[in-house]
């Protein structure tokens, strides 16, 4: 079967048309197809389905047409800090606002699950995702020296409950 170059072209798509709900047991072969295409490193399938069991309401997923097109993996820890362990838009609908949608949607429900603040990792080269976050109104906090196996440095990243201000 031959496959189209159309097929490889970047989809615009309405936020409207974007269901964001709790994952689900039935969702997880998409997200790790969404990861492999994310990330240098891959998660093995028993960490997702541990993340699932424990944090059914703050592991997310963007669904248009019936398929899984991104998805946030967000968590409270015991000591009330939230805390977002990944987020990936499939490559075909990125830069159509689904990013922000679902952290808005996880920032949402950590804070009302009582989050003191959201903090989280994200690659110094990875521009794109900084750009995410500071525009939800993250502030980079420190440097995470070799905080990657490859030995990249990490910002750890946090928003605060009034940083976050009415959008809650
Ligand atoms: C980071 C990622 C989740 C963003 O998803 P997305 O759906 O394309 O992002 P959005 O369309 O919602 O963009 C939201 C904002 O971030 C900014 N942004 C997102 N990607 C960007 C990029 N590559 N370059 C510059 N800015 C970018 C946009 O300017 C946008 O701002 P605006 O709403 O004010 O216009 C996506 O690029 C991705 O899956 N990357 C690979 C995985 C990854 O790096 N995850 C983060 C790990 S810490």
């Amino acid at each position: 079967m031959s496959v189209s170059s159309r097929d490889f072209l970047p989809r615009r798509i309405p936020l409207s048309l974007i269901t964001i709900r709790p994952a689900t047991l039935f969702d997880l072969n998409e997200i790790m197809r969404i990861e492999r295409q994310s990330f240098r490193e891959q998660y093995p399938r028993g960490l997702f389905l541990m993340f699932l069991e424990a944090n059914r309401e703050t592991f997310l997923v963007a669904e248009y047409n019936g398929q899984v097109i991104g998805y946030v993996m967000g968590y409270l820890k015991p000591d009330m800090e939230g805390h977002i362990m990944s987020i990936a838009v499939d490559p075909l609908y990125r830069g159509n606002g689904i990013g922000r949608a679902l952290m808005e949607a996880v920032i949402d429900r950590l804070i009302k699950r009582g989050a003191r603040y959201i903090g989280l990792e994200v690659r110094v080269s990875n521009q794109g995702a900084i750009k995410l976050y500071e525009r939800l109104g993250f502030k980079k906090m420190k440097i995470i020296r070799r905080y990657y196996s490859d030995g990249e440095d990490a910002y750890y990243m946090m928003l605060t409950p009034e940083s976050w201000g009415g959008k809650s």
